[in-house]
This record gives C-alpha cells, structure tokens and sequence, in this order.
C-alpha cells in the first residue's frame, strides 16, 4: 500500500492508494474515526457496483444518499437532500460521512460535510480517476449556480481519502481517458517523468503508480498553498480556457478533462506566442490523441475569449495564466486581459 499524509491547516489528512482498498473500507475507517454510525453519499452510477460491498462491512448503522448521476446535478439542492437524509438518520457531529464515487459526488458530500452540524468527519472513496488523482485531494468543495461552476463552497479536508485503483476497471473507457487529462497536466508541471510513463504502450498496468505519483504532487502544492492564493494556481494549468470551453457547451458537449486536454495546448501555444522557443503543442498534442483526448479548439476564438471573461471569479484587468515553458515546471503569470485576447486570436 502507498500512503501519504497531507498536514492542512485544520488536521491532517491520510492518503491510501492500493488495489482491494475498497474492500477493506470499514477498517481503514476504524483506525481514523470513531462514529456511532455512517452516512454514505453516492450517485446512480456507482450504487449499484459498490455501494451495498461498502455499507455490509460496518457494525454500525449505515444510511445512504443516492445522487442523480451528472454534473448538473451539482446543486444546493442536492446538498439540501444530504443533509435532510443525515438529520432523518440521526448523525451527529462525531459520525462519518462518506463520498463514494466520481468528481461531482465528492464535491457535492464534501460541501454537505463542511457545513452539516458546522462540519462532520469526511472520508472521500472516488471512484474515477479524475477523482482519484485530482478532486478528492486537497478539500476544495463546491457546488455550482446556474451563473457558473464551484461557485459556492468551502475548503474542507477529508480525514481520509481511499484510492482502490482496481475501480477504474469498471469505468466506460471515455471516463478513464477524461482523467488521463489531469494526469497529463501533473506531468506538464512538476514531473516529466510522469509522461514518459504515459508514452509507454501499457501505461495503463502502471496506474497505481501514476495516481500515487500524481496525488504527491497534489499534497505538496496543496501543504504549501492550502486555500490558493499562489502556488495552487499550477494545478489550473490548462484550466482556463477548459473552463470557457466547459462553458460554452453548457458542461454538457465537452467533459472537464476533454476541455482541460484542448486548453492545456492552447496554452502552449499560448507560451509560443509570448517568446518560448519550443515545440511543446506538438509534444503535448501527440501525447493527448494517444491516450484518446482531442486537441483542436472546438469554437471561434472569440467566443472562448467572452466566455473565458466571464468567468468573474477569476478576471480583474490582468488573468493570471500559468504557462509551462519546459516539461516538469510551471509559472503564474499575469497577463493583461486584452494581450490574451489578441492571442487566442491568433491559436
Ligand atoms: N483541482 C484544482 C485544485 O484542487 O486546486
């Protein structure tokens, strides 16, 4: 087993990432919390593959909350139905909260979790691996409103995430590739030797590995920048113009890690235009049609460019962009709104 403990501001946070882990759920909780019972949120998808092979390991009382599957349903709504069905169990402050399943389910229960009672143990299960590598990590929380994505929600630390890779094996493949995105994207800033693990022709029997490998890069820059005010930042790499693509498609033509695959080489070339000598869209757009991600942008220019504006979380006059000038690093740099304009232009 690979373990990792991330030190938060409020507590720390235990890492597991094994093959059966999943199996062995109620005594990793055993060791981590001390509940009188257990509350597990998971979605449609997911219930019926695992959530009855999670509840019958606890002597505990055990209730559940099942999700319609689908980012639109990441929604108040949804968090109000959460708490509703935790009051109507009877959990208390010193209970335990399970996410179990994807990106939506762990943002949505973490959110729940956060503020239900004012906060209540968390343990994050994901189940994709966009949520393996990326989303379960780190307690960012959040659920959308219909004038954007994670605009509501609170930095809240699961006191332990459980990574059972053998769950990817019952994936649809579309959703497996959707992650290689963000596993790409740690590769692009802070460890090349992460692509090269992915350029081999069996990556995929390498998995365990690269998940731990992506998630230690995850606790570091989270330890350093908890609530992402710097260097936090260089997990967005990519991100900026995924999120205008997201956007643009009303979060349904395009995945997140379909969008983040297109932004990543825009912001190659992006890096080109501002004078880095390197062929690194080229690279990057290979590697990504290998694993089965598309590259080309898939709106008129200035049409990302108004979406991408307004985003108004993030815009002031300047954006800042991060920018991989070589394979393994990345830097946040601010970019004046109308010089980024011009040069989504001319991608
Ligand atoms: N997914 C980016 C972050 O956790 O900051």
């Amino acid at each position: 087993m690979k373990q990792l403990t991330l030190n938060g501001s409020a507590g720390s946070s235990d890492i597991l990432i094994a093959a059966g882990l999943l199996q062995t759920t109620a005594a990793q909780c055993a060791r981590v919390f001390s509940p009188s019972r257990v509350h597990i949120v998971t979605d449609s998808h997911v219930a019926p593959l695992y959530l009855d092979a999670v509840a019958q390991q606890f002597d505990l009382p055990v209730s559940s909350t099942i999700l319609p599957a689908g980012e639109e349903y990441k929604r108040l709504e949804a968090v109000e139905g959460i708490y509703h069905d935790m009051l109507s169990a009877g959990m208390t402050r010193k209970d335990l909260v399970i996410a179990l399943g994807g990106g939506v389910t762990g943002d949505v229960t973490g959110f729940a979790a956060a503020t239900f009672l004012r906060g209540v143990p968390l343990c994050q299960i994901p189940t994709t691996l966009l949520a393996q590598v990326d989303s379960s990590v780190g307690g960012k929380t959040a659920v959308d409103l219909p004038e954007g994505k994670n605009l509501v929600g609170a930095f809240y630390q699961p006191r332990l995430v459980l990574i059972d890779p053998t769950v990817l094996e019952t994936l649809p493949d579309a959703t497996f590739i959707d992650g290689m995105a963000e596993v790409i994207k740690y590769g692009c800033i802070k460890n090349r030797g992460i692509l090269d693990m992915v350029r081999m022709p069996h990556y995929r029997e390498n998995i365990e590995e690269l998940i731990y490998e992506c998630v230690k890069i995850k606790r570091d820059v989270v330890e350093v920048d908890e609530h992402d005010t710097g260097l936090r930042m260089i997990l967005n790499f990519g991100h900026t113009i995924g999120h205008a693509i997201e956007k643009i498609g009303n979060y349904t033509a395009h995945t997140h890690g379909q969008a983040v695959a297109m932004g990543m080489v825009a912001a190659m070339k992006i890096a080109q235009q501002l004078g880095t000598n390197n062929d690194l869209d080229d690279y990057l757009s290979s590697l990504l049609q290998e694993v089965g991600l598309l590259v080309d942008l898939p709106y008129p220019r200035e049409a990302i460019f108004k979406a991408l504006l307004s985003d108004k979380k993030k815009m002031g006059q300047t954006v800042n962009f991060i920018l991989v000038r070589s394979l393994g690093r990345a830097d946040i740099e601010q970019i004046d709104v109308e010089t980024l304009h011009q040069m989504i232009l001319s991608i």
